[in-house]
């Protein structure tokens, strides 16, 4: 006789999953056109590595322990010389003002109001030197222009503007399938036209509340921060963004911003822990530990894969990991695993564009009392007392590496 086991499973809608960090994402859904949020959700291709970045932490098991006085706990952590009031931050977003109004800002004096990092895209759409004016512990992300000299140009423009942190994206040597939100009919610039116009006629609160009121107030927004020079609308016909271009770069373009920077450096999206180890040797200050948030490389490893081999192969070097993180519990599971700070994304876009400041607000917050609680529960007081011991791990969850 056998017994059938069946895993309960969720339902995809209702309660469980509006709630938490998912709380704002059916609203943003309903409230962008369908283009923009085609745009923020979409992954690559199949969604293979969306769906694994979400499945990873269902294979990983806490192990709470009992009796061990967690009355006075806190979820700071230090990173990169500060001690920020929780273990995650805010991830770069292309667009954040074409979905949020004044995006870029909103979440980045949230992210200083709730004294946790924020990273400002190289892709947005407000000029860096305001956003990092308005709260200057932002970190700016930078996409690398395809030659040395526009390399350098960005690098200064940052260190002018008053940036102490550079992230440098680098899982984008040639653009990730674009197909769901072509499909959907956005393009970056937006194509003035028909469609657009009907779009933004049946989203009004969208077309007058974000967009309307952005071009009232500031004129047509422009991609200001991908390169030192150019500006692009992001409404224009016949306008060809500059995708391609940087298939030619390799380590030691890297190594000359290096040289050139002065402030805090890190890589996002490594997946490889000899590329960790790289970043390391070559006098990174941390890493990114990410898969785009299944946006490139479809099929691409979910990061949580890769953590423990990464972590021994770089020792006691800050890493960082993004994609997928909903709950304090999947933030809580990778700082057992071994990382020292999680990135999130989507949830906050999503909290930006339906709450502004106070979504994001709050949904820093939602996160930071998940945490805490799980800290509690799990029988420590901070994130720092957090080991392997804390989570058992389904057989075949690590990958396997082959030289
Ligand atoms: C991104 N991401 C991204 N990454 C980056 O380095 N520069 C960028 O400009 C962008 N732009 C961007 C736009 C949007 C709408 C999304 C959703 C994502 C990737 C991002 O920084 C991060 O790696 C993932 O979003 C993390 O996954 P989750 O938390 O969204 O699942």
């Amino acid at each position: 006789m056998s017994i059938r086991v069946s895993t309960p499973t969720f339902p995809s809608t209702g309660p469980v999953q509006q709630a938490g960090l998912r709380l704002y994402r059916q609203r943003q859904h309903v409230h962008l056109p369908a283009s923009i949020f085609a745009y923020v959700f979409s992954p690559a291709e199949t969604g293979q590595s969306l769906v694994d970045n979400k499945a990873v932490f269902q294979e990983i098991r806490f192990l709470p322990r009992i009796l061990r006085d967690v009355s006075k706990r806190t979820t700071a952590k230090k990173l990169l010389g500060h001690e920020w009031a929780a273990p995650f931050g805010i991830n770069p977003m292309a667009v954040s003002a074409l979905t949020a109004y004044r995006g870029d800002r909103v979440l980045a004096e949230s992210a200083a109001a709730e004294n946790i990092p924020m990273v400002m895209s190289g892709s947005s759409l407000m000029r860096i030197e305001e956003v990092v004016g308005a709260a200057p512990n932002s970190w700016f992300q930078a996409y690398l222009p395809p030659t040395t000299e526009r390399i350098a140009a960005l690098v200064q423009r940052a260190a002018d503007a008053g940036f102490g942190t550079l992230v440098v994206t680098v899982d984008v040597a040639v653009r990730g399938s674009t197909e769901h939100y072509e499909r959907a009919h956005f393009h970056s610039p937006l194509q003035p036209g028909l469609r657009l116009l009907w779009e933004g006629l049946s989203h009004p609160s969208w077309s007058l509340g974000t967009f309307g009121r952005t071009i009232a107030t500031t004129g047509i927004p422009h991609f200001e921060n991908s390169d030192s020079e150019k500006r692009i609308p992001v409404i224009a016909r016949n306008v060809v963004r500059e995708f391609s271009g940087r298939a030619h770069l390799a380590w030691d373009a890297v190594q000359r911003i290096r040289e050139q920077w002065k402030g805090k450096l890190i890589l996002k999206g490594i997946l490889h822990p000899q590329d960790a180890r790289m970043a390391k040797d070559i006098g990174m200050d941390g890493i990114i530990l990410s898969n785009h948030g299944g946006r490139q490389l479809d099929g691409a490893i979910s990061p949580m894969r890769v953590l423990p081999t990464v972590r021994s192969a770089v020792g006691d070097f800050p890493v960082m990991i993004d994609s997928g993180f909903r709950r304090g519990t999947d933030v809580i599971k990778a700082l057992a695993l071994g990382a020292d700070f999680v990135l999130v994304g989507r949830p906050f876009n999503y909290a930006a564009t339906i709450g502004g400041h106070a979504g994001v607000i709050k949904a820093s917050q939602l996160l930071k009392k998940e945490i805490d609680s799980a800290l509690g529960m799990l029988g420590v007081t901070a994130p720092d007392q957090l080991s392997p011991s804390h989570v058992t791990v389904a057989q075949d969850t690590f990958a396997r590496f082959q030289d």
